[in-house]
C-alpha cells in the first residue's frame, strides 16, 4: 500500500479494544505501524475488566500480518499511562503516535450526578490525557517527532443533556491541546483533536451518531497521526461522512478605553458585546489584542459622557 504510511512507526491507541479505537488501531497497523492496543476491557460505564477486547484486536492485526501488543492498563492512573509507554518502548523500541481515545460514560442530569459519576469520567478522559501523554511526550522528545490525537466531543463543544461530567472532560481536551501544541512544537510533536460521531456501544442509545460506522471517522484520525499532517492545534469534526474544522471564535466587541466603566455602561452595550455576526477565529500568535482593538466598536461610556 502506498500513500500515507507508518513503516517504522509505533503507536499507542487507548481504548482500542472496540468502537472507534479498534478501527484506528487496525488502519494504523494496515499501514505499517506497530500498535500497542490498550484496553482494560471494561463496560461502557468503566466497570469490569477483561483481557479479551485488547487480545482480539491484537489477534486481528497479527492475522493480517501486522505488529501489535496488548496493554490492559487503565489510562486513569499515571502508573497505567507509564506502563503502556514502557510497553511500547520495550516491545517496539520507540513511540511516535498516541491516540488518546479511551472513554466511559456516566450520564445523569447534573442534579442527580454523584461525586463518583463526576470523578470516574474526569479520571478516564481528562486525567487519562495527562497519564498517557506525560510519559509519551518524554519518549517522543529524543526523536524530535511525535503525533498526538486527543478526543473531544460534540457534547463538550456544544453541550448535551445529562453529560456535564463528560462535556467538562471533553472540552478539557481542547484546552490541553492548545497548551501542548505550544509547548511541544519545538520537539516536532503535533497535537490535534478529533471530535467524532459514530455508531458504537457508547452511542447505542442516542441518535447523534447518524448511524455511520467508526470507519467513517478513521481517515481523519489516521491522517492527524501521520507525518503528512504537520499542523497542530486543530479540531476536526467527523460526523456522518462529513469532515470539518471546529474552532473557538470571538467577536471584536466594544472598546470603552482603558479606564473602568460602570455596570450600566456594560449593560447598555450588551447586544453588541454578544453579537457574533462578525466573529472570527484566531490562532495563538495572531496579534489578537491589536486586531480586536482595531475592529471593535469604540464607545464613550455614558458615565463619562
Ligand atoms: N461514538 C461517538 O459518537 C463518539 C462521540 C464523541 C466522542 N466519542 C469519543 O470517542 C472515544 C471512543 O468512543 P467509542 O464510541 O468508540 O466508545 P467505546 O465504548 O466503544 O470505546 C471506548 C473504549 O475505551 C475503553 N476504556 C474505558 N475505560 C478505559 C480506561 N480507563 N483505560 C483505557 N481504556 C478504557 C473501553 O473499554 C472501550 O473499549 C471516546 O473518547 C468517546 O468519548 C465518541
Amino acid at each position: 500500500m502506498s500513500g500515507i504510511r507508518f513503516d517504522g512507526r509505533v503507536a499507542i491507541v487507548t481504548g482500542a479494544g472496540g468502537g472507534l479505537g479498534r478501527t484506528y488501531a487496525l488502519e494504523l497497523a494496515r499501514r505499517g505501524c506497530a500498535v500497542i492496543v490498550n484496553d482494560p476491557g471494561c463496560a461502557r460505564d468503566g466497570s469490569g475488566a477483561s483481557a479479551q477486547m485488547a487480545d482480539t484486536v491484537v489477534a486481528e492485526i497479527r492475522a493480517a500480518g501486522g505488529r501489535a501488543a496488548a496493554s490492559y492498563d487503565g489510562v486513569h492512573t499515571a502508573a497505567g499511562g507509564r506502563a503502556m509507554v514502557d510497553l511500547a518502548l520495550r516491545e517496539f523500541g520507540r513511540l511516535d503516535v498516541v491516540l488518546h481515545n479511551a472513554g466511559i460514560l456516566r450520564d445523569r442530569s447534573f442534579r442527580k450526578m454523584t461525586e463518583d459519576d463526576w470523578d470516574a469520567v474526569i479520571a478516564v478522559h481528562l486525567k487519562g490525557l495527562f497519564a498517557v501523554c506525560r510519559p509519551a511526550i518524554d519518549a517522543m522528545v529524543p526523536n524530535g517527532y511525535g503525533r498526538i490525537v486527543l478526543t473531544a466531543s460534540g457534547a463538550g463543544l456544544f453541550g448535551n443533556f445529562g453529560q456535564a461530567n463528560y462535556a467538562a472532560a471533553k472540552m478539557g481536551q481542547v484546552g490541553a491541546m492548545q497548551v501542548l501544541n505550544l509547548e511541544c512544537a519545538k520537539y516536532g510533536i503535533r497535537v490535534n483533536t478529533i471530535s467524532p460521531a459514530a455508531a458504537t456501544r457508547m452511542t447505542a442509545d442516542v441518535q447523534q451518531s447518524s448511524g455511520t460506522p467508526p470507519e467513517c471517522v478513521t481517515p481523519a484520525v489516521v491522517y492527524l497521526a501521520s507525518e503528512a499532517c504537520n499542523e497542530s492545534g486543530i479540531i476536526i469534526r467527523a460526523q456522518g461522512g462529513r469532515f470539518s474544522r471546529q474552532a473557538i471564535a470571538f467577536n471584536a466587541g466594544v472598546y470603552f478605553g482603558p479606564e473602568p466603566v460602570t455596570v450600566e455602561d456594560f449593560a447598555a452595550e450588551w447586544t453588541t458585546i454578544t453579537d457574533m455576526s462578525g466573529a472570527r477565529c484566531f490562532s495563538f500568535g495572531d496579534k489578537v489584542a491589536e486586531i480586536i482593538k482595531q475592529s471593535a466598536r469604540e464607545v464613550v461610556p455614558r458615565s463619562r459622557g
